[in-house]
C-alpha cells in the first residue's frame, strides 16, 4: 500500500512536468500494479484493486488538467477575422484544407497559354471604361439600335463596366500601330470580366468572362481567322472538331460571323449538335480608322466569346451561376 502512495507522488510529479501527460498513465510502473493482483492473497485483492482504481482516477484528473494547461499556452492571439474556430483549442489549431485556384482562373490560364504559344500577347481587359471604347470606336453611331443589344450598366458619371472585351480593341490597335508600320503584325488577346444588365438564369449572368482576339497585318484573311480559331478549339478540347460559321451582325466587323463547333461525342454530343462559341469577323474599316490605322494598307480579324461556355462544355457543368456562387462544393471539384 505504501508502494502505491509512493508511485502516486512520483507519477503526479511526472504528469506536471510532461508535455504529453497521457503517456504517464501508460508507464510500465502503473501497469505493473495490475500484474501483481494474481499474486496477492484472494482476501486482499478487493482492497488492492480499489486502491489502484482510485489512483487511476486521480492520475486521469491530473492528466486532464495538465492537458488543458498545455493547450491554453498554445492558443494563438485572438484573430476576430478568422473564419473558423482557429482561436479555440479544439478541433485543430490550423485549417486542414488548402484553398485552390478558381476553375475559371485555371481555365483562363490554359486559354492564354494556347494563344501565347501561337504568338499572341495577352492582357487583362478593363473593368470600367467609357462610351467611346465600348461603342464609339467600334462603329456604333450615337443612338444606333445595336447599342441596346448590350444591356450595359452605367455609373452616374456615365462610365460603363464593359459588356464585352471588344472595349479593348481601340487600345490594342493604337498600341500596336507602330509595330504594324515597322512591318510587323498586331496579335493580341484581351480577357477578363464583363457585365450585362440581364436577368440571371442557368445560362445568363450579370458578370461573366470573355476572351477577345485581334489580329492585324497587311494581308490578314478570313481563312487565317478560321484556322486560328479551329487550332485553338482543337487544342483546348484535345481533339479534332467540326466547325461551322453563319452570318452574324456586329457593327465592328464586316463580314461578321457566328462561329460554332459540333459538340464532340466524348463530351456527350450527337452529330448535328452545334454549339455557338463566339462572334468574329474581319475588322471594319471604321474601327481601323478610329485607331489611326489605314484600312487601305492593313486588314485584320477579331473574335470574342464567353469563357464560361468553354469550361461548361469541357466539364459538363450545367449551370452558369455556379461560377460566381462561391459554393465550396462546386469549387472543391476543381481543387
Ligand atoms: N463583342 C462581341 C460580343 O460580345 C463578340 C465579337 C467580338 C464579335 C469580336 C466580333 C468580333 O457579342
Amino acid at each position: 500500500m505504501a508502494e502505491i502512495d509512493e508511485l502516486r507522488t512520483a507519477l503526479l510529479a511526472r504528469i506536471e512536468a510532461s508535455e504529453s501527460p497521457r503517456d504517464v498513465l501508460r508507464a510500465s510502473e502503473f501497469k505493473q500494479l495490475y500484474a501483481k493482483i494474481p499474486q496477492l492473497d484472494p482476501a486482499e485483492r478487493g482492497a488492492y484493486g480499489k486502491q489502484i482504481n482510485e489512483l487511476k482516477v486521480a492520475l486521469e484528473t491530473a492528466i486532464d488538467a495538465r492537458q488543458s494547461a498545455i493547450e491554453d499556452q498554445l492558443v494563438l492571439p485572438l484573430d476576430i477575422t478568422a473564419p473558423w474556430d482557429i482561436n479555440g483549442s479544439e478541433p485543430a489549431l490550423l485549417p486542414t484544407e488548402n484553398g485552390s485556384v478558381h476553375p475559371l482562373s485555371k481555365e483562363l490560364e490554359r486559354v492564354v497559354d494556347i494563344f501565347t504559344r501561337m504568338g499572341f500577347d495577352a492582357h487583362e481587359s478593363r473593368q470600367i471604361d467609357n462610351d467611346w471604347n465600348m461603342f464609339g470606336a467600334l462603329n456604333f453611331p450615337e443612338g444606333h439600335p445595336a447599342r441596346d443589344g448590350y444591356d450595359t450598366f452605367r455609373t452616374e458619371e456615365g462610365f460603363i463596366p464593359p459588356a464585352h472585351t471588344s472595349t479593348m480593341q481601340n487600345r490594342v490597335l493604337r498600341a500596336g500601330k507602330a509595330k504594324l508600320e515597322a512591318g510587323g503584325q498586331i496579335a493580341s488577346i484581351s480577357y477578363g470580366r464583363v457585365f450585362r444588365n440581364e436577368d440571371v438564369d442557368a445560362t445568363h449572368e450579370h458578370t461573366f468572362y470573355q476572351c477577345e482576339g485581334v489580329f492585324v497585318s497587311d494581308s490578314a484573311t478570313l481563312g487565317q481567322m478560321l484556322g486560328t480559331l479551329r487550332a485553338f478549339f482543337e487544342e483546348y478540347y484535345g481533339q479534332k472538331l467540326l466547325i461551322k460559321t453563319q452570318p452574324g451582325y456586329f457593327p465592328f466587323v464586316e463580314p461578321g460571323l457566328e462561329f460554332a463547333i459540333e459538340k464532340p461525342a466524348t463530351l456527350g454530343g450527337k452529330p448535328g449538335d452545334w454549339l455557338e462559341m463566339l462572334g468574329c469577323g474581319m475588322i471594319h474599316p471604321n474601327v481601323l480608322r478610329a485607331a489611326d490605322i489605314d484600312p487601305e494598307k492593313y486588314r485584320g480579324f477579331a473574335w470574342g466569346g464567353g469563357v464560361e461556355r468553354l469550361v461548361m462544355l469541357k466539364y459538363g457543368i450545367e449551370d452558369l451561376r455556379h461560377f460566381e456562387s462561391g459554393k465550396l462544393a462546386f469549387l472543391r471539384k476543381f481543387a
